[in-house]
């Protein structure tokens, strides 16, 4: 088991890269099978949920050529055993994705019951609503869902919550359906309108996405193409939060602004000084942190993928703040593990009420989740003293070398696997 060892109280200075979206990412390539012809996908990140989302469709027969560490040829024609029931499924909840994609050109799929990051009741109602609308047999068995279809036929649905993985897989199904699909209340998040510019370069025709109604008209074919994965506006938002927790000074590079619209503007309330570039961000904080009222919500709300990092920031914020989660039931399980950092935050249902503290104290602490454990790592970073972080596998899930470019930035943090090694560190920094 490897763990995170740091040494707080270093304001973070510098130049960051950010990769290519994850979550955009792992749609993309579950839809690159889709054509029986070659694509190539530039600008992946090189993180676990990727690879094991690779493995996946290796195990069901795609061919998976790696250019490099960020690059994949990936050739669907090979893809056999449409009912999918492998190890790889399970370790990932976007293999859910396969369903829409293999449906779309099989008008068949059977895939296991996604995991994926305990943060919430996780259901696929929304999913399924969709498939069935488009004709689809749909059923659970077996702890699978398997849909089925004669004919897949484009149709009106209204999806009753906003859902980004829901709309991406009816969007994906239905780019292969005869006729008109019209999906209404759909996710407006940059990935979206990512999958379905990559779907359209495919040949498929989508209108409408990053906007509330999709309209699609269904292709028999899909073709070839070269794609490249738009950044990754979570991790350029951690990245911008670790700067403000720290006092620091960081150009985040490789972003696309107007994706961190809602992380701008929170920084901003915060009394952060914020500039925009072309595709960059610079983020200083000089003075105190300002509390304030935060609720996360679809896209071009606040994300949920952000929250953790809010609630950190906020804990060493002057005055009492609030952060209510209104898109997953579960995802304040970071509290207990840094209130042992001395935080000073109660929850009560979806709401935490954060009375802010000078500085976090460093302490052993356990990553309960992927962005969790990301804000987790920042508040050790703004933190006086020693702070291990352990299960760091669930921050590997989805952000590429993070100590590598932390140090990049000043960080005093190494990856270590053994008690020896945080006593080495514990020993080179006293
Ligand atoms: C995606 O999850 C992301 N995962 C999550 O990122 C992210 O937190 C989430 O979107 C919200 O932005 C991937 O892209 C792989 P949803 P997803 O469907 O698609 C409810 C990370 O840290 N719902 O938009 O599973 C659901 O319970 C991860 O990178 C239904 O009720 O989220 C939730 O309350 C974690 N029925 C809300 O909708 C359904 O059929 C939004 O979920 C589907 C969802």
């Amino acid at each position: 088991m490897e763990q995170y060892v740091i040494k707080g109280g270093i304001p973070l200075v510098g130049e960051v890269e950010i990769g290519g979206a994850k979550n955009a990412a792992l749609a993309i390539l579950a839809a690159s099978i889709m054509t029986d012809e070659t694509v190539t996908i530039d600008n992946l990140p090189d993180v676990r949920d990727i690879n094991a989302l690779l493995q996946a469709m290796e195990d069901i027969g795609a061919k998976i050529d790696r250019i490099d560490a960020h690059a994949v040829k990936v050739n669907g024609s090979f893809v056999r055993d449409v009912p999918v029931d492998y190890e790889s499924m399970k370790k990932i909840r976007a293999s859910y994705y396969l369903l829409g994609s293999l449906l779309g050109k099989y008008k068949r799929a059977e895939v296991t019951l996604p995991g994926g990051c305990n943060i919430g009741s996780r259901p696929m109602d929304l999913h399924i609503k969709g498939f069935r609308a488009l004709g689809a047999h749909v059923e659970i068995r077996n702890g699978a869902v398997a849909a089925e279809a004669e004919r897949l036929v484009g149709s009106h649905i209204y999806l009753d919550k906003v859902s980004v993985g829901a709309t991406i897989n009816i969007m994906m199904a239905a780019a292969m359906a005869e006729g008109k699909t019209t999906i209404e209340n759909a996710a407006k998040e940059p990935h979206v309108v990512d999958v379905a510019n990559f779907l359209n370069s495919m040949g498929a025709n989508i209108r409408g996405a990053g906007t509330d109604v999709i309209r699609i008209v269904g292709v028999e074919k899909l073709h070839k193409t070269e794609y490249s994965v738009i950044p990754d506006q979570i991790e350029a938002g951690t990245f911008m939060f670790a700067a403000a927790a720290t006092k620091g000074d960081v150009m985040v590079r490789n972003v696309i602004p107007k994706h961190l619209e809602a992380t701008t503007a929170k920084l901003l309330e915060a009394g952060c000084e914020v500039e925009e570039f072309d595709d960059a961000v610079r983020v200083v904080a000089s003075k105190p942190l300002r509390h304030m009222q935060v609720t996360t919500l679809p896209y071009p709300g606040f994300p949920t993928d952000m929250q953790p990092q809010m609630s950190v920031l906020l804990g060493i914020a002057e005055g009492t703040s609030t952060v209510t989660e209104s898109i997953f039931e579960n995802r304040f399980k970071y509290v207990d593990e840094l209130a042992r950092m001395g935080a000073d935050i109660k929850v009560e249902s979806n709401i935490a009420i954060i009375s802010g503290i000078k500085n976090y104290a460093g302490a052993r602490v356990s990553a309960p989740d992927l962005r969790a454990g990301a804000a987790l790592v920042i508040a050790g970073l703004s933190a006086e003293g020693i702070t291990i972080v352990d299960d760091i596998h669930y921050i590997q899930r989805g952000y590429e070398v993070f100590e590598e470019k932390l140090k990049g930035l000043g960080a005093q943090i190494e990856k270590v696997s053994s008690e020896k090694e945080i006593q080495k560190f514990r020993l080179k920094v006293s």
